[in-house]
């Protein structure tokens, strides 16, 4: 159902400044929902074979209007509506108590937070950091580690400028050197990877920096593998999660980086500004903290690296609960879904004339990104007209020197009709001109 300008107005006004009182604006504010098609209500059981109603039900507790096609998660997602109303009742309910009692009961919830991200994990919870994002938990490894002169970083050229630009300004400050393993034309495959990282390896190598899918092509790394090769030569393992947290059913145990970081506002759909980085025990001994405060975490390496100060607890409890919506759909299905939605895209643009796909093909080298250069349309012109005229959300890499073109990043959230409209808007654009 769409939501028009009216009934937003309506909702926003429901839970509006006068609605202080936890639980009659909270009753309010769920009849209005529920009058606008949302629900925060827990989900039906996960069907063994999940159909379009059941991922309509998921929508459902999403804001966003029906008529608006979201393909946009590896930039920023929406919250979803179970993870919101935690928060705002967190919120509300230390604004009308602001007192240590109340406080306590966040700080413990933020416990239940990094114990459900070590479970989502597989890992435990004396090894994972709540931070704002994955900006940080990357940046905490390029301070905290005693690098110096004689030592070499392995960085991969695709990597976000927190896993790139991070590691070329620290090793100017602390006389280290970088080297830069080149992006490949087309994804080559697991072994083409392990190959590409192992062949820059040196004896001076200490840490090596990848991520796990990357936003510019979409290509999906083989980190577990490149993680054991770098520890069968002594090597660290820093991957950056950024895009495959929330839509991978990750299993860290398994894969055995001794760093992995990720952001709750991506696709885990959790409060903004949150973010989770994770330490293997094997290496706590190792990083230093870059921040030094009180309020750390209550396990583990949180104790210290954690201690940066007030934060916003409302939020950081929230986490669970995003973690919870995630977990009763199923992180396995999650994955399933969003890659089914990811490769009927590829496999519909691909009949389209014109249309040069950047991401791989092959199911096993990609996971929900997809990345395309359409035809000879300008990207820019294509992003403005679909958002515009369509209410399709996507991202454009008009400026990007290699590989331009437009991204989609599809999510549990999106419908088939969702990805069905993408396809034919481009279609047609592609068609008439834009
Ligand atoms: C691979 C990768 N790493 C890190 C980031 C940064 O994420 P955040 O802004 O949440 O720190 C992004 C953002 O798009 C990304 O794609």
């Amino acid at each position: 159902m769409a939501v028009s300008r009216r009934d937003f107005t309506r909702l926003l006004a429901v839970g509006g400044s006068s609605a202080f009182l936890a639980k009659p604006a909270f009753a309010q504010q769920a009849q209005a929902l529920e009058a606008l098609g949302f629900s925060a209500a827990p989900l039906p059981r996960t069907p063994t074979e999940p159909d379009e109603k059941f991922w309509s039900e998921v929508r459902s507790r999403f804001l966003m209007p029906r008529d608006l096609a979201f393909l946009n998660a590896a930039n920023l997602c929406p919250t979803s509506l179970p993870a919101i109303e935690t928060m705002e009742k967190n919120l509300r309910h230390y604004e009308v108590n602001p007192s240590p009692e109340v406080r306590a009961v966040l700080l413990r919830a933020r416990e239940d937070s990094r114990q459900l991200l070590a479970d989502a994990m597989r890992v435990t919870p004396e090894e994972i950091v709540l931070t704002r994002n994955t900006t940080e938990g990357n940046n905490f490894v390029s301070n905290g580690l005693a690098l110096g002169p004689g030592d070499e970083i392995v960085v991969w050229a695709d990597n976000h400028p927190s896993n790139l630009g991070a590691w070329t300004t620290k090793a100017k400050r602390f006389g280290f050197s970088v080297v830069t393993v080149p992006v490949l034309p087309t994804h080559p495959g697991t072994q083409g990877y392990v190959d590409l990282f192992a062949k820059a390896f040196t004896p001076r190598t200490k840490l090596v920096a990848i991520s796990h899918v990357s936003s510019n092509s979409g290509d999906l790394l083989p980190a577990k593998e490149i993680c054991a090769m770098a520890r069968e030569r002594g090597v660290l393992s820093l991957i950056d999660g950024a895009q495959a947290f929330g839509v991978m059913d990750l299993d860290l145990g398994s894969m055995q980086p001794d760093f992995y970081t990720g952001s709750m506002h991506k696709w885990p759909c959790g409060p903004k500004e949150t973010g989770m980085f994770y330490l293997n025990k094997a290496v706590h001994e190792k990083i230093h903290p870059s921040v030094i405060g009180v309020y750390g975490g209550a396990v583990g390496i949180s104790k210290t690296f954690e201690a940066e100060g007030q934060r916003d607890d409302a939020s950081i409890a929230a986490v669970a609960e995003a973690l919870r919506f995630q977990g009763s759909i199923g992180r396995a299905v999650i994955e399933t879904r969003a890659r089914s939605l990811a490769n009927h895209l590829i496999t519909e643009l691909g009949t389209l004339n014109g249309v040069k796909m950047w991401t791989h093909t092959d199911p096993d080298r990609h996971a929900a990104i997809v990345i395309f250069q359409p035809g000879s349309l300008d990207p820019r012109k294509l992003v403005a007209a679909l958002a515009e005229k369509e209410k399709i959300v996507v991202t454009g890499r008009s400026n990007a020197q290699d590989r331009p073109g437009i991204r989609l990043a599809p999510h549990f959230y999106n419908t088939m009709a969702d990805v069905d409209r993408t396809v034919g808007a481009i279609k047609r654009y592609l068609a008439n001109g834009v």
